[in-house]
């Protein structure tokens, strides 16, 4: 009697952390996701009304500086508690931050997909669970939607001022990330963490 008792308890032991796994996880999981979509709109908005004051007050070429430093400090500064946030796109900038790795390249690709068969850019983002040779990463990517104030520096060539395409050419030798139109998708803000 006592050794089915035993037993018993060991089954039940060994049936509730079977359960515990998959539903802590996706507790995890809608923690990190409802987290990484506080920090996207966070990043952008933030970025996006130093961007407008920069704009209004001073001019395009005086604005470039938020987009180099403060861009990336502000990436910096969200990438901890075991998080790296970034800021990506297909036709970066940067030639080292900007650029995708191979994931978030497909993603990106798929957002432009969506993007032209119809879907707003604002409402477009991404979440997976991505097996990596270090571990299970929980992954996030929202586009990143092109206002008409970026175009002074990432627009067609009538849309950017003499002055700040000479100090795009002389700072980022191998730019790629003009001709863009208000409304397509520049990049994405890419969120991950280890599960
Ligand atoms: C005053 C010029 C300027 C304006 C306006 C501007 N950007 Fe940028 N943008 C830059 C520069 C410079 C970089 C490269 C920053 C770096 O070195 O990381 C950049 C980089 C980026 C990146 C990172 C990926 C990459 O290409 O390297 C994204 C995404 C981006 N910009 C989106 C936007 C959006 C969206 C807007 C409008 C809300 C905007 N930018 C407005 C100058 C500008």
């Amino acid at each position: 009697m006592p050794r089915f008792f035993a037993r018993s308890i060991l089954i039940f032991i060994v049936s509730a952390t079977s359960f515990a796994g998959p539903a802590d996880s996706e507790t995890a999981q809608l923690s990190y996701l409802e987290e990484s979509r506080n920090i996207a709109k966070e990043f952008m908005q933030a970025l996006g009304g130093t961007l407008k004051k920069q704009l209004e007050t001073g001019n395009a070429e005086s604005a470039i500086g938020i987009c180099k430093r403060i861009a990336p400090e502000m990436a910096v500064g969200y990438s901890k508690d075991g998080r790296v946030v970034k800021r990506v796109s297909l036709k970066n900038r940067n030639p080292l931050m900007g650029l995708p790795d191979e994931w978030e390249r497909q993603v990106l690709e798929d957002f432009d997909r969506d993007f032209h068969d119809g879907k707003p850019a604002a409402e477009i983002e991404k979440v997976a669970i991505v097996q990596e040779p270090e571990g299970r990463w929980f992954r996030y990517m929202k586009a990143i939607p092109t206002q008409p104030m970026c175009l002074q520096c990432h627009g067609t060539p009538n849309d950017i001022p003499e002055g700040v395409k000479a100090v795009l050419a002389k700072e980022y030798p191998e730019d790629k990330a003009t001709g863009y139109k208000a409304g397509e998708i520049r990049g994405a803000i890419s969120i991950k963490r280890r599960m």
